[in-house]
């Protein structure tokens, strides 16, 4: 009998599908509502140092093809976020994912040193939020030093496992996960969105988001993403969290072939509901069943061989 069951950083999921940070990731009991239909954990919005509004509305559109967005990194600032990992914690035992950002490198070392008295089961760091680079520059994960650097300091501040988020919009993708690695990640998420990106309204002669540019997500990102995780499957031993575009259990299995541990999934929830996760164990059982794989660890990186 095939199992779901997997391990990150020895943390137990029992599935290999987790909420990607943004969607429903705010409140304990959205989280929890995401639990209770499959996911394997969740991952929290990022948080920030404080309270921060994002951009004004609109913020989100889908295309033929995915989806895009400019929220803005909005979130209601780490104090209160802390509160949502003890709630949660009370009331649920799946792991879950604290995420943070700041847009100065000490900042980071904070954060990871709050949320860590919590103790969420890992820390991801978020250097990789394409639809900010006005206010915050360019994304720390296109740089491997800046990304090295980072991974050290919040390395240095925390017992919690570290997960650096990184940018497929990066090409070097091998060079700069390897010295996250070598400054002491624990695992990748690779990745965030892709951007910016930009559809403009005909009719009203402007772009459709308030912010002008986005990062985009969903399907029109999955091979990108693909690809992506197999350059850093190739480039490092920690394990990953393949994130972009994944909105069914095919998608997710090729994920795992190209060399994810577990899969993140945000836009599919959009476009669909949280039905997904369910639905999409559901496909990932029958393939491993059909196919002989017992676990998912059985099917990680096999596309490589
Ligand atoms: C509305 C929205 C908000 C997001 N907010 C965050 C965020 O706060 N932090 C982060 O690391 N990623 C954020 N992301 C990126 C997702 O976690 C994910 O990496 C990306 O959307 C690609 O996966 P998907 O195609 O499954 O959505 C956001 C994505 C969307 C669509």
């Amino acid at each position: 009998m095939a199992s779901l069951k997997t391990n990150l950083c020895g943390v137990e999921f029992r599935s290999p599908l987790v909420l990607a940070s943004g969607v429903l990731g705010v409140t304990a009991s959205s989280m929890i509502n995401v639990i209770n239909n499959g996911a394997g954990g969740v991952t929290m919005k990022s948080l920030g140092p404080e309270e921060r509004k994002g951009h004004p509305c609109p913020t989100m559109l889908s295309f033929e093809g995915g989806f895009m967005n400019a929220v803005g990194l909005s979130n209601a600032g780490i104090d209160e976020g802390v509160n949502e990992i003890i709630e949660y914690r009370q009331r649920c035992k799946e792991p879950i994912i604290a995420s943070i950002f700041a847009f100065k490198t000490g900042l980071f070392g904070e954060l990871a040193q709050k949320i860590s008295k919590v103790k969420p089961d890992l820390i991801e760091i978020n250097i990789s939020c394409p639809n900010v680079e006005s206010e915050a520059g360019i994304p720390f994960a296109m740089d491997k030093e800046a990304a090295a650097q980072l991974t050290k300091l919040v390395k240095q501040k925390t017992d919690i496992p570290v997960i650096v988020k990184l940018s497929p919009n990066a090409l070097n993708i091998g060079e700069i996960a390897k010295a996250c690695e070598i400054a002491g990640a624990d695992a990748i998420n690779m990745g965030n969105t892709l951007g910016p990106g930009l559809i403009i309204n005909p009719e009203a002669k402007k772009p459709v988001l308030s912010n002008k540019f986005g990062g985009v997500s969903g399907p029109g990102l999955f091979p990108i993403a693909l690809k992506r995780i197999w350059d850093v499957y190739a480039a490092v031993r920690i394990p990953i969290i393949g994130t972009g575009g994944v909105t069914d259990g095919r998608d997710a299995i090729q994920m795992i072939m190209a060399g994810a541990s577990l899969v993140g999934v945000g836009t599919a929830v959009l476009y669909g509901d949280i039905s997904v996760f369910r639905k999409m164990n559901e496909e990932i059982l029958e393939f491993m069943e059909k196919n002989n794989y017992k676990t998912i660890k059985d099917m990680v990186g096999v596309a490589h061989e």
